[in-house]
């Protein structure tokens, strides 16, 4: 017999972004969930039903409040408390949790670790090199010419990645990354690579350390502005499914990226169990011969990657966490939306750079069961929601089409407004047709 549908079960979500947001309202709806509690959370997660914000980011004070409110399990948001050893202490405490531990978070935390983790066990990705020394770095980028990839080895919060279209651009980012210290710790080593063409997708999956679990495909837009010009972000929005990943691409990232990679982390004596991210560049030509390079690897779901594909989960999505946490992920299975889910992320004033924070947020489109606005950088302050950081909301809508979904996301944030706000208007153009991309209603508002 089933277990009685009674809404028991209290989880735990760590992080405040619109991931989080995303993972959290997933999970409420779940019939077995009573209450989820987001560390620290945002403005829109302590608005929501079912779910509270607590407002705690201290490891053992988590461990602690898990213990006195019977978290049945915690999953964890972000790159940060995962390289800063989360998974192991909750662990060590008898705490269930989902997220690699700390040795296995190195494929983010250290670009040179994750290079050096591909060669080692054949998995594709752009030839490099790695520096702590500026005036070898100088010399490397004159034999190797633009353009050319400049990456600093720690975590940088997606900003220690510059793509230099020329050598003076690639010798000032050694000069700022090894000269400057503006990266501060991240920036004391450089991996330097190869420049990649082609079209990139976003490949998650859910480990057990030896099971895999793939989720939807996806595609971000990294950079700020239209057309994929403009300088480096979080992400500005995402979709999913991503068309550019076809069956036949879907079986080949997954014997030649995924399997290798989770067989050798287990090999290497560190089992991956999390959600792993493949930033792939998927080169040009017919699906069977295009190369297929991993650009990063994430040791968490991707922001706004995670948006889009919440929308589009179905079943219970608590009951996979808790086969993955017992390491059976062979049993679960995912079933998803067959429709398209659309992200547009608005963002404040001068993000990347430094953004303005404060701008109350005086129009917000009202969800309903086709469109969601997950919030990321927003708080409520004097009962006033006001931005709070670079990258403030995402509304993402489903659609029979990614047409449809384009047009019913525009059209919410034609509905929503702060002072200040910047998005770009063509979200999902890589994945409309020629015809449509151009020119369409939704890139003309
Ligand atoms: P990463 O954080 O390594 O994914 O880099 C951020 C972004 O920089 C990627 O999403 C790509 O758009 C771009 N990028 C990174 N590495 C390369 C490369 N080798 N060739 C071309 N573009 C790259
Ligand atoms: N959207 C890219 C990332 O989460 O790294």
């Amino acid at each position: 017999m089933p277990p009685p549908l009674i809404k028991i079960m209290k989880l735990l979500v760590i992080g405040s972004g619109g991931r989080e947001h995303a993972l959290a309202w997933r999970l409420a709806r779940s019939p077995r969930v009573q209450t989820v509690y987001v560390a620290p959370g945002n403005g829109g997660t302590a608005r929501a039903e079912q779910i509270r914000n607590i407002a705690i980011t201290d490891i053992d004070e988590l461990i602690e409040f898990a213990r006195k409110e019977k978290i049945a399990f915690t999953v964890v948001g972000p790159e940060a408390p995962l390289a800063a050893g989360i998974v192991d202490a909750f662990q060590a405490a008898g705490q269930k949790i989902f997220g690699p531990i700390r040795e296995a978070a190195q494929l983010e935390s250290s670009k040179d670790y994750a290079k050096a983790f591909m060669v080692r066990h054949g998995i594709p990705t752009a030839a490099y090199a790695t520096f702590t020394d500026a005036a070898d770095a100088h010399r490397y980028i004159d034999e190797q010419g633009a353009p050319i990839v400049i990456k600093a080895d720690g975590l940088a919060a997606g900003k220690g990645v510059v793509v230099a279209e020329t050598l003076e651009q690639a010798h000032a980012a050694i000069d700022d990354m090894l000269g400057g210290g503006s990266f501060g710790e991240a920036g004391a080593r450089v991996v330097i690579e190869e420049f990649l063409q082609g079209e990139e997708a976003s490949f998650i999956v859910m480990c057990d350390g030896h099971n895999v679990l793939p989720l939807a495909t996806s595609q971000d837009h990294k950079r700020l502005l239209d057309g994929d010009k403009g300088p480096n972000t979080g992400g500005m929005g995402a979709y999913s499914p991503a068309p550019v990943v076809s069956p036949a691409l879907h079986n080949r990232i997954m014997r030649e990226v995924i399997n290798p990679t989770v067989n050798g982390m287990a090999r290497d004596g560190v089992p991956y169990t999390g959600f792993l991210y493949a930033g792939l560049m998927i080169g040009p030509g017919p699906d069977a011969t295009r190369a297929i390079k991993v650009l990063e690897f994430n040791c968490r779901m991707g922001d706004p990657e995670t948006q889009p594909i919440m929308m589009r989960i179905k079943s219970d999505f608590s009951e996979t966490l808790e086969l993955a946490i017992a390491g059976r992920l062979n049993e679960a299975e995912i079933e998803w939306d067959r429709r398209t889910a659309l992200g547009v992320v608005m963002a404040a004033a001068n993000y990347p750079g430094t953004p303005r924070t404060g701008d109350p947020i005086t129009r917000l489109a009202p969800d309903t069961d086709e469109c969601v606005i997950f919030h990321a950088g927003t708080r409520v302050e004097d009962d006033v929601l006001k931005t709070s950081g670079g990258r403030v909301l995402c509304v993402t809508a489903l659609g029979d089409s990614i047409k449809r979904a384009q047009v019913a996301a525009y059209d919410a944030v034609a509905r929503t407004h702060f002072d200040g706000q910047q998005y770009r208007r063509d979200i999902g153009w890589r994945a409309l047709p020629q015809s449509e991309a151009a020119g369409s209603e939704a890139s003309r508002q």
